[in-house]
């Protein structure tokens, strides 16, 4: 089977585990059952190209995946650890993890971002955080700075904010000589379109 049919197929048993036990465990509103491709498995994979290639990448607040799931099935080359403080949530990622077969580049770790601390075969800091819906910038920054600093960025998934939460952030960014910018973002033509704050040292 092609890379493309694979990761289709594992996309697809993704939605149907959101929609059926993420659904059923409360991760995800049963209003969201006919949402779930468009809102938001494409909304994560517009993230898809703006990941480096073979980096690590701590998802954080990743819920029940998103981004970091769809994310992790079309980039075999990306080594992901979904940081989710929840149990419930924790366990739904482990048990999706597996049931994906991505084990081997996935590690599912229950924690806040802000508690994290490395094991064997995790790193003490990540290339790229990634987040989508946890807080706003000027929180995510407090929590996720020892996850991405000195050398990595953060790219945060958010919608029409984007520009607001950077104003209200300025002074946090300037303490920290880190520069943001806003990203348009699509998974694909006929997609709807979204936006990402991407976070860097200056
Ligand atoms: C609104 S949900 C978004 C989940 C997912 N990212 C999505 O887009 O559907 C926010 C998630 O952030 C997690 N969270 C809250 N505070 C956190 C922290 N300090 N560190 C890591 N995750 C946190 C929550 O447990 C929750 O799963």
């Amino acid at each position: 089977m092609s890379l493309y049919a694979q990761a289709g197929e594992l996309l697809n048993r993704y939605v149907d585990i959101l929609a059926s036990r993420g659904i059923d465990w409360g991760l995800m509103g049963p209003r969201e059952g006919g949402k779930l491709w468009s809102r938001h498995v494409a909304n994560s994979l517009a993230l898809v190209d703006v990941l480096p290639v073979g980096v690590s990448v701590a998802d954080v607040g990743s819920g029940a995946g998103l981004p970091g799931l769809p994310v992790a099935i079309v980039r075999p080359d990306l080594r992901i650890a979904l940081i989710e403080p929840l149990q419930r949530r924790a366990e739904f990622l482990s048990l999706a993890v597996d049931e994906l077969g991505l084990g081997e580049r996935v590690t599912v770790v229950r924690a806040r971002a802000e508690e994290y601390s490395p094991t064997a075969d995790l790193p003490k800091t990540f290339d790229v955080v990634t987040c989508r819906a946890v807080a706003p910038l000027g929180r995510l920054l407090g929590w996720t700075g020892g996850l991405f600093l000195p050398a990595g960025e953060l790219v945060a998934l958010k919608g029409r904010t984007a520009e607001e939460e950077i104003q209200k952030a300025k002074g946090v960014l300037a303490k920290q000589g880190l520069v943001a910018e806003v990203l348009e973002l699509s998974a694909g033509p006929g997609l709807e379109g979204t936006r990402a704050i991407r976070v860097r040292r200056g």
